[in-house]
């Protein structure tokens, strides 16, 4: 019989009516408004019926100041999951949250029941927040810096992972004769005193169906990229470049090593944004359709959201750029490394501002690509069987149709060339991704019995 060949993972990024900035005014992206339940559903079920191991929902915490010209709304992840889990029946569900703004007990309780609800289906999508505008929202006193954010991070995990961890997976008996409903001796405290965090536990909430959520991160600069090393099972990243995918999959592998993890424990998503269509000039001409209908002062605003307010409003927009005309990278609170992106980008190519806000509009500083269904399967094997990925982040920049015709016509021929389920195979999301069962303390104080 012949060896299974290698799987591939697709996740499903769920954003606007489309990854590209000017998707919401398209006439084929949907109808339905952004706050209408029934679009998310609708897109989630078409990605099941595809068999796309999951959808992603990101999440900022303020209201960005494009809100006139940008349908940039959406609804709270965590709640829009639980509709989704109700919705679907196979396919991973992935929510933001983030470490800086919720407590670590409120955020067990969240995806400890949405892992319930969902039969263990969910992903937490572990972020610090790198949007400065979020921290007014917060307290007001000002955005965290970048390492401070990751530290607090770093003991948020220790928290949580405890807190999921308080309840054996057999401490429910609902034993109705003799009025025991649980063995309290498999229930404990966690007793947590930290620097940031004092919780004693235990998490009002028995174990969940996977243990804990699958843990989704994206961090890409240094501290980010160790963070993922240590905690992440899915690492979605951005790239203009087949060669910077390949060097961030070489470095995150070795050092998810280094933290005394197997690297197959690290399911690595670059995001992809296809354009597709018969032809490779009618997907171009798509393409090009598209950017005619962004506006380059939407673009302006959010380029200077990712560099933590800098102001771009008097670079001309026709002028090659230089690195001079952006703030140093180590200076930027908010992203480091899609600052490094776009930086590269500018050294290798000194686009004008023009057509630097052109490609940054198609998916935000992700690969994008327009051809044909045979270019873009061919892409995908290439970047899969050659040290760039995992499996991929699929970006659709129009919703549905670029969804539609991605399940269509480019899945099938990945199935045909073996490199993608035909059916599901699992029923959680950790089965979907081939990832292991999560040790308990529980776990490892029964192994001691035996
Ligand atoms: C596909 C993708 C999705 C992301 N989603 C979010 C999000 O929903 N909310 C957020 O605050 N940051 C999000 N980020 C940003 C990352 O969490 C992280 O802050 C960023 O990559 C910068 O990492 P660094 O601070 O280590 O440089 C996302 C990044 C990627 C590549």
């Amino acid at each position: 019989m012949d060896a299974v060949k290698r799987q591939l993972h697709l996740n499903l990024f769920i954003h606007g009516r489309g990854h590209h900035e000017a998707s919401w005014r398209h006439p084929a992206s949907s109808p339905l408004a952004l706050t209408d339940i029934r679009y998310y559903q609708d897109l989630a079920q078409r990605a099941e019926a595809a068999l796309f191991d999951s959808v992603f929902l990101a999440d900022q915490l303020a209201l960005g100041d494009d809100a006139a010209q940008a349908a940039r709304t959406w609804l709270e992840p965590v709640t829009v999951l639980a509709a989704l889990a109700a919705s679907t029946s196979k396919i991973g569900l992935i929510g933001t949250c983030s470490t800086t703004y919720t407590e670590p007990f409120n955020l067990a309780r969240q995806f400890g029941s949405l892992d319930h609800i969902s039969n263990g289906r969910v992903g937490w999508n572990i972020v610090t927040s790198w949007l400065a505008t979020a921290a007014a929202n917060y307290g007001g006193s000002g955005q965290i810096n970048h390492a401070d954010r990751y530290a607090r991070g770093e003991e948020f995990m220790t928290v949580v992972k405890a807190l999921w961890d308080s309840w054996a997976a057999d401490a429910v008996i609902d034993d109705r004769d003799h009025g025991r409903y649980a063995l309290p001796e498999r229930i404990r405290p966690i007793n947590h005193k930290g620097d940031c965090y004092q919780v004693a536990g235990p998490l009002n909430l028995p174990r969940t169906p996977q243990g804990r959520p699958v843990f989704v991160q994206a961090g890409s600069s240094d501290t980010g990229r160790r963070f993922a090393a240590r905690h992440a099972e899915a690492v979605f990243t951005a790239h203009l470049e087949k060669a910077t995918a390949q060097a961030f999959y070489a470095d995150l592998k070795s050092l998810t090593a280094v933290e005394g993890r197997s690297p197959e424990q690290v399911v690595i998503l670059p995001g992809l944004s296809p354009m597709i269509a018969a032809t490779e000039a009618e997907a171009q001409r798509l393409a090009r359709e598209l950017n005619e209908l962004s506006d380059p002062e939407v673009g302006r605003k959010r380029l200077s959201g990712r560099f933590g307010g800098h102001d771009f409003s008097n670079l001309p927009l026709d002028r090659p750029l230089v690195p001079e005309d952006f703030p140093a990278t180590a200076s930027v609170e908010a992203a480091r490394s899609r600052t490094e992106v776009i930086l590269s980008l500018v050294r290798r190519e000194n686009p004008t501002l023009r057509q630097l806000l052109g490609t940054l509009a198609g998916a935000r500083g992700h690969f994008t690509f327009a051809g044909t269904p045979e270019q873009v399967a061919d892409l995908i094997e290439d970047w899969f069987t050659d040290g760039a990925a995992d499996g991929f982040n699929i970006m659709p920049p129009l919703l549905p149709p670029m969804l539609d015709v991605f399940s269509a016509e480019v899945i099938p021929l990945l199935q045909r060339r073996g490199l993608f389920r035909t059916a599901y195979e699992g029923s959680t999301l950790r089965e979907h991704y081939g990832l292991p069962w999560p040790q308990s303390s529980f776990d490892e104080a029964m192994l001691e019995k035996v």
